[in-house]
């Protein structure tokens, strides 16, 4: 970072200089690090809508312009023409593999991807209609118990060791969390199958016949992973960053990112819109949900529309379209109601003042569902489908900020709007 310019901040006549460091793409940023220190005032952000609480070179999100890149790379020439598991790599190690490395990445990935087989009484511990949310930030939180020899975060190889377990497990224990909760046999991953391919295969094969992955549904799931798989300071990455600043293990870190992601606000939107679309049922009530989502004494909101960074399209969401219509017709069903639905509700929202002024346009949860859905995948499972995805993206943060020689523990203050300073009245005189 370069210190060419300086903010001048002024309290009470007290004039304070701010150093300004400027990115390689984006906006400054003002380093507010001995504000505190020299002035007693903290700075005030819930919600951090203009903060930056870290520096980072994996992902670069332009708002205005609709723009993701992952190491510089944009995603919709990833989503084209690379795969998961090389986004994976580029994200883990910032550059795009040669095709040795390529493939010796990819073999230790699939040679990792069974859990320990005591790990599979923990399913059994949950009620068979548990959400597979629930199941995931328990199963995966408990790997602490059980993989101890990458639980050190002091030690780079062990890093490395944790990383690959995730980015291989995650799969396994999504698939055993959908299995557990219809009541099917788990299904061991097979090496001879691509990383969605295996995906597939662990969640809708049965021991009674044969399943044949379709490569056009593969080629979906793993654009659909590739969409996912990274996305800046989001709440559940810095979820993993603020709990990785204590020194936590990464088995905890990831799980306190599956929970974060879980809200209907962050990842679970994907469920809520397809939720959304169900309950609008059909073309001619979009206007009275529209209504309600304008209403400023409705809290209710367009589950899939609108972003914090956004405020133009999610090139995601644009992607996640063409993969909609692709898989739709490929099952035969691209006049599925909801596709129908959804279109038109896009057309109708974005004719809408409220959302243009709002810039309110669908996000990356807007589509993914109705492919899930098409897919065969029940809504429980599209959040844990984001989580699967999004492990590569927490754990290349994780191990990003690990890497940073200032790492402090994250510990925000407040303004504090309490009690001021009184005695305690025992109970008889209160
Ligand atoms: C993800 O951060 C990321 O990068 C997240 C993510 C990732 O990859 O990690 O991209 C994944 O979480 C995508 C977002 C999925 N969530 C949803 O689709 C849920 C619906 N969207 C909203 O809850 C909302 O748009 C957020 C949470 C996404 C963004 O909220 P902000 O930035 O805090 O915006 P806001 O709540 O301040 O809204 C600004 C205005 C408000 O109106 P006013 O108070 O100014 O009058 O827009 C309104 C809001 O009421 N508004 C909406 C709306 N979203 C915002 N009105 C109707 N429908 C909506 N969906």
């Amino acid at each position: 970072m370069t210190e060419t310019k300086t903010a001048t901040l002024t309290i009470d006549g007290n004039s304070f200089e701010l150093p300004i460091h400027t990115p390689t793409v984006g906006p400054d940023v003002i380093d507010i690090g001995k504000l505190y220190g020299q002035s007693g005032a903290f700075t005030y952000d819930p919600g951090f809508t203009s903060t930056a609480a870290c520096d980072s070179t994996i992902t670069f999100i332009d708002g205005e312009k609709g723009e993701l890149l992952h190491r510089g790379y944009p995603i919709d020439q990833l989503a084209g023409q690379s795969h998961y598991l090389e986004v994976c790599f580029l994200l883990l190690y910032g550059y795009l593999p040669e095709a040795n490395e390529l493939e010796k990445f990819e073999r230790l990935v699939t040679n990792h991807t069974m859990i320990h087989e005591q790990m599979h009484n923990f399913f059994r511990g949950f009620r068979r209609d548990a959400p597979p949310m629930a199941t995931m930030v328990g199963v995966v939180g408990a790997m602490s118990a059980f993989y101890h020899d990458s639980t050190d975060i002091n030690d780079e190889h062990q890093r490395e060791v944790a990383s690959i377990r995730l980015v291989a497990k995650m799969p396994t224990i999504a698939a055993m969390a959908y299995k557990y909760s219809i009541g099917q046999p788990f299904v061991y991953p097979r090496n001879d199958l691509d990383y969605a391919s295996n995906f597939l295969n662990m969640c809708f094969s049965v021991p009674a016949e044969e399943y044949q992955v379709n490569p056009i549904l593969a080629r979906a799931m793993d654009r659909i992973f590739t969409l996912h798989a990274d996305h800046e300071q989001n709440a559940s990455t810095s979820t993993v960053r603020l709990a990785s600043s204590s020194g936590a293990n990464p088995f905890a870190c990831i799980a306190a990112g599956i929970a974060c992601l879980w809200g209907p606000a962050h990842g679970g939107a994907n469920q809520a819109c397809l939720e959304m679309l169900k309950e609008i049922g059909t073309v001619d009530r979009i206007p009275e949900f529209i209504a309600r989502a304008k209403d400023k004494n409705d809290n209710y909101r367009l589950m899939g529309f609108g972003h914090r960074v956004y405020k133009n399209f999610d090139p995601r969401a644009t992607v996640m379209k063409e993969s909609a219509d692709e898989v739709l017709e490929l099952l035969g069903v691209e006049d599925n109601p909801l596709l129908q639905v959804a279109m038109e509700l896009e057309k109708q929202a974005l004719a809408d003042p409220y959302f243009a002024e709002k810039k309110l346009f669908p996000n990356v949860d807007f589509y993914s569902g109705i492919i899930l859905e098409a897919m065969g995948f029940p809504t429980s499972m599209f959040t844990p489908i984001f989580a699967m995805a999004r492990t590569v993206g927490w754990i290349s943060q994780w191990k990003e900020q690990l890497g940073d020689p200032q790492l402090k523990i994250g510990r925000p203050r407040q303004l504090y709007t309490g009690e001021t300073k009184r005695d305690y009245v025992d109970i008889e005189n209160r």
